[in-house]
């Protein structure tokens, strides 16, 4: 199989040597686009050795070529038709730019476009460029699109700081090659219903209470289900993210909002995960206008809100349902209480004081409590990784209970 490594200017383009080696190794074969930053940081007589193919370092063949002919200036065209995946890595703040915004200015932005091939990439950058809004919308976008993205790992940067940005380590990229060259489909006939975000619940035209959940779990979950090849439908709290584009997106304010979203599409769902952070209480009144500043103390009366979780599992029927349990404390404790109490098949428990874990950030660290018993910690890991775990997880149940079920069958026969 042959893959385009797309290697763009940053301090991590060395390690991308490496990873061209790596690749060989598993019997891919490489070809390399530099763009013109990377060049300043390794030279394309690396690659080439590593290789053995000729390194693409511009749009119209090198300059101490001679003047660009015909078959170097379609050559985008032909790499994108024979290539099985492009890879990008490390890709920069101004690549994900260019890419989400469609800019085609180079071989390698220009490649992109062209290739109907699978597109992963593996950022690399400053802390603050990592976590800015404008590099965390492009690639909203980007997944959005499909393009799978391996974070960068936290650590010490070459910038001096330390946070999210380095570069994945080699092990993580080429799992996501070798998952995005051999998707699995062991979702095909699945309808996934996820809930996602917060919600808000309204005090008055310009205050409501909401917590801190940005999405992120719910969208992995949303992702990762389709590209197992489910059918999803993604029952979202407001976010900055962009949805997946081929889930059926359904967006919704508050508790009650979700709650009825969740049953109007409950119905063909044969499995249910529930990440969103629903608000248990919301004000008992909502003021028609702005509460005005007067009395020194103020109460604010609250309502329990809907349990959507219980609510779906009383209706489980033969669906699978999952749920999650948000702790700050005595984490298997609650979690166990939650699978007793409610009548679901998984509770997915993250302690989101825990670094690397919970809210606003791109990794979890979660334990499973499964209705047949199996507990199980995970390392941390990428929100999309637990999210396939949770979907082995669940495919794991389903078999389990079809055994129980048969075996019950033919005791009665
Ligand atoms: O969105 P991110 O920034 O990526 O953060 C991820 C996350 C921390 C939100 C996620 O990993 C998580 O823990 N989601 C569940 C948050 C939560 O509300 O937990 P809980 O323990 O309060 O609720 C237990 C379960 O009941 C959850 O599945 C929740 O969706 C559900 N619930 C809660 C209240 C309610 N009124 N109705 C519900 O259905």
């Amino acid at each position: 199989m042959r893959i385009a490594l797309g290697v763009t200017g940053g301090v991590a383009a060395y390690k991308a040597a490496e990873l061209a080696r790596r690749l060989q190794q598993e019997s891919f074969e490489v070809e390399v686009v530099m763009t013109r930053g990377a060049g300043e940081f390794i030279r394309p007589l690396t690659f080439a050795a590593i290789t053995g193919n000729k390194v693409i370092t511009g749009m119209f063949g090198a300059p101490e070529a001679g003047p660009a002919n015909v078959e170097s200036a379609i050559e985008h065209i032909a790499v994108a038709q024979r290539i099985d995946l492009l890879l990008i890595a490390p890709a920069t703040a101004d690549i994900l730019a260019k890419l989400a915004a469609g800019i085609a200015d180079d071989f390698l932005t220009t490649l992109y476009l062209a290739t109907k091939a699978p597109v992963v990439i593996a950022p690399a950058m400053n802390v603050n460029m990592w976590e800015h809004a404008a590099t965390q919308e492009n690639l909203g976008r980007l997944r959005a699109r499909g393009v799978r993205v391996v974070d960068p790992d936290e650590g010490y940067l070459a910038c001096g700081m330390t946070g999210a940005g380095r570069l994945a380590g080699h092990e993580s990229i080429l799992a996501a090659v070798r998952a995005t060259l051999n998707p699995r489909r062991d979702l095909e006939d699945e309808t996934v219903l996820v809930t996602a975000g917060p919600t808000c619940e309204d005090i008055d035209p310009v205050r409501f209470l909401t917590n801190r959940s940005s999405g992120r779990m719910g969208y992995a979950l949303a992702e990762a289900a389709l590209a197992r090849g489910a059918s999803v439908v993604l029952v979202s709290g407001p976010t900055a993210l962009t949805p997946p584009a081929r889930a059926q997106f359904v967006a919704v304010r508050s508790a009650e909002d979700m709650s009825r979203a969740v049953h109007k599409h409950l119905d063909p769902a044969t499995i249910v995960v529930m990440a969103a952070a629903v608000a248990d209480y919301r004000p008992a009144m909502q003021h028609p206008h702005k509460v005005k500043r007067g009395t020194p103390h103020q109460t604010l009366d609250l309502e329990m809100t809907p349990d959507i979780l219980t609510e779906t599992g009383r209706h489980k029927k033969n669906r699978i349902v999952v749920g999650f349990a948000a702790e700050t404390e005595r984490l298997a404790d609650h979690a166990r209480r939650k699978l007793k109490a409610k009548p679901v098949d998984l509770i997915v428990a993250n302690d989101v004081t825990k670094r690397g874990a919970g809210f606003d950030v791109d990794t979890n660290v979660v334990s499973f409590f499964a209705r047949d018993g199996a507990e199980r910690d995970l390392p941390r890991l990428t929100k999309r990784e637990v999210a396939d775990q949770i979907f082995d997880e669940v495919l794991r149940l389903k078999s389990t209970f079809k055994k129980a079920h048969g075996r019950a069958n033919a005791g009665q026969a």
